[in-house]
């Protein structure tokens, strides 16, 4: 069944703008890393979605490549972004198949519901394995290749078309702390921190490094374990002074300005989509 672009789309992107360029996404087969590779194809971009199961990465790839006749969405299963070799072979592959990379998106990220006592320290190193240093390597296997577009789609960019950008994934757990997260919390902070290191070495070079920080998303694997293990959906949706959840779109949407044209000036700095709740809750 065709995803309506009302679910993961606004309307008021122009078709066309990601023409001949190419998405480079680790977590691009999870619900909010589709609806961001869904939102970059359809606006006539190429995606490879990297994912660490085989099956579900490579039918999300074809899945999402329904979204516009002749998108090219390649899906690399089997890749832990742990692992900075796969990573780096996973970029290589990339390159040769769809012939650069313009955009990245690390989104790949564990989780779990765990207070302090209940957190062995190998569970929270292997948090902080996905999230930072899978961030890391995310980095270090793309940023030859966001440079080398960046000189080819100057910032401002005088045609429109832009290229040399990079998105995390964060949260706002960091912002305060969070119970039964310090482990993510801990994680997303040093994300925040890495991304604005890129911006400061590689925003001579052209290349814009944000992160996208969400706040509770309707629908995804993470929001509906916490949820069901810590809030009581109604009552939560009326504490968010925007009034409800976010959805998928709203970080597809926000993913689209940071690449987009419109977001030239965006470097080092965190995009938080939660509609004002952690302003109210220091956190969802
Ligand atoms: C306590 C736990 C645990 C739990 C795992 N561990 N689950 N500890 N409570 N619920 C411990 C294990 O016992 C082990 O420690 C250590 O963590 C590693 O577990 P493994 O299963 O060996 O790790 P691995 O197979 O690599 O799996 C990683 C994972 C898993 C993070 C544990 O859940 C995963 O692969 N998740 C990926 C998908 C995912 O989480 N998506 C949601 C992302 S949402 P010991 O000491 O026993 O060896 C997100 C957004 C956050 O991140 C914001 C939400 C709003």
């Amino acid at each position: 069944m065709t995803v309506p672009r009302s679910e993961y789309l606004s309307s008021a992107w122009a078709d066309g703008i990601f023409a001949n360029r190419v998405l480079f996404i680790t977590g691009g087969a999870g619900t909010i890393g589709s609806a961001q590779t869904r939102a970059f194809v359809h606006l006539g971009g190429d995606a490879c979605i990297i994912g660490r199961n085989v099956e579900k990465t490579e039918a999300a790839a074809k899945e999402i490549a329904k979204v516009r006749q002749g998108a090219r969405v390649i899906g690399i299963g089997g890749v832990d972004v742990r692992s900075f070799d796969k990573l780096k072979a996973a970029a290589d592959r990339c390159v040769k198949e769809l012939g650069g990379i313009d955009f990245v998106v690390a989104g790949a990220a564990g989780n779990f519901i765990a207070p302090i006592a209940g957190l062995s320290p190998n569970a929270f190193k292997t948090v902080i394995e996905i999230d930072t240093i899978g961030t890391f390597n995310t980095i270090k296997a793309t940023i030859d290749h966001l440079v080398a577009s960046a000189s080819r789609n100057p910032n401002p960019s005088p045609s429109g078309r832009t290229g040399g950008r990079m998105i995390s994934v964060s949260a706002t757990f960091h912002y305060t702390g969070m119970p039964l997260q310090s482990h993510v919390s801990a994680a997303k902070a040093a994300i925040d921190s890495l991304m604005g290191s890129v911006a400061l070495e590689y925003g001579p070079f052209g290349v814009t490094a944000n992160t996208i920080a969400p706040g509770a998303i309707a629908g995804t694997e993470g929001m509906e374990r916490l949820a069901s293990k810590e809030m009581d959906h109604a009552q939560h949706t009326k504490g968010v002074p925007s009034g409800r959840w976010g959805t998928v779109r709203d970080i597809a949407d926000a993913t689209v300005f940071l690449f987009s044209d419109a977001g030239n000036y965006l470097n080092g700095t965190n995009v938080i989509v939660d509609g004002a709740a952690w302003r109210r809750h220091g956190s969802l």
